[in-house]
């Protein structure tokens, strides 16, 4: 039984290009008798404050951080429930949407899911699996320069030593919208047939 962990993060509901495709590759990958855990950002992630950062830089947390560790914790254990991760990325102003980005800052502990290493370095303590980055962009290619979105998501993926990253980008929705989502399901179906 393959436990995916489905995280989306676009502002735009029901009309999300990354949602639906997202949906499409978790289930897929699930399988029949496979799970998928839901975890929609934009259902209040909290945003750091000084309180926050000062709990989650301590293994133990503050007194005064204990809500937002509460948060980190539920985030860390739900990924780490999971053996595939589907994560919405899609390009917002360049970026990642705000709710993704607030995730990140949610779940990077040092000493939980990364570490020190001997020679003053930084070593990612998740545990390598397959994680797919789903994004779309209304014109700007993904995968280009104008997209710091993916750039970034694989790299802080890695950081934390998930390494093993597949990428569906739906680019140019805006200016065909049929076209690019027909394209990227072709893409979704074709990763889930493996
Ligand atoms: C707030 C916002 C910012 C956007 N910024 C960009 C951008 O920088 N480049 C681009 O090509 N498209 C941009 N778009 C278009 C989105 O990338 C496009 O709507 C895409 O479908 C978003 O994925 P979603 O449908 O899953 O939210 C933006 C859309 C929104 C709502």
């Amino acid at each position: 039984m393959t436990t995916v962990l489905h995280i989306s993060s676009s502002a735009r509901g029901a009309e999300s290009a990354t949602r639906s495709l997202g949906d499409a590759l978790a289930l897929g990958l699930a399988g029949d008798d496979g799970v998928v855990i839901e975890r929609d950002l934009t259902a209040a992630v909290p945003l750091l404050t000084v309180e926050a950062c000062n709990g989650l830089a301590s293994p133990k947390g503050t007194k005064e951080s204990t809500g937002v560790l509460e948060v980190s914790d539920r985030l860390i254990t739900e990924l780490n429930a999971a053996e595939v991760l589907v994560i919405g990325c899609p390009l917002y102003n360049f970026g990642p949407p705000a709710a993704l980005k607030a995730w990140a800052d949610l779940i990077a502990r040092n000493g939980i899911t990364f570490g020190d290493t001997e020679s003053g370095g930084l070593v990612g303590l998740l545990e390598d699996r397959p994680a797919y980055i789903v994004s779309a962009s209304g014109g700007a290619p993904i995968g280009s320069d104008f997209d710091l979105a993916t750039t970034w998501l694989r790299a802080f993926l890695g950081f934390l030593g998930i390494r093993s990253v597949e990428l569906v980008g739906a680019s140019g929705i805006m200016m065909n919208p049929e076209g690019v989502m027909a394209a990227a399901h072709q893409r979704v179906a074709e990763l889930i047939a493996g």
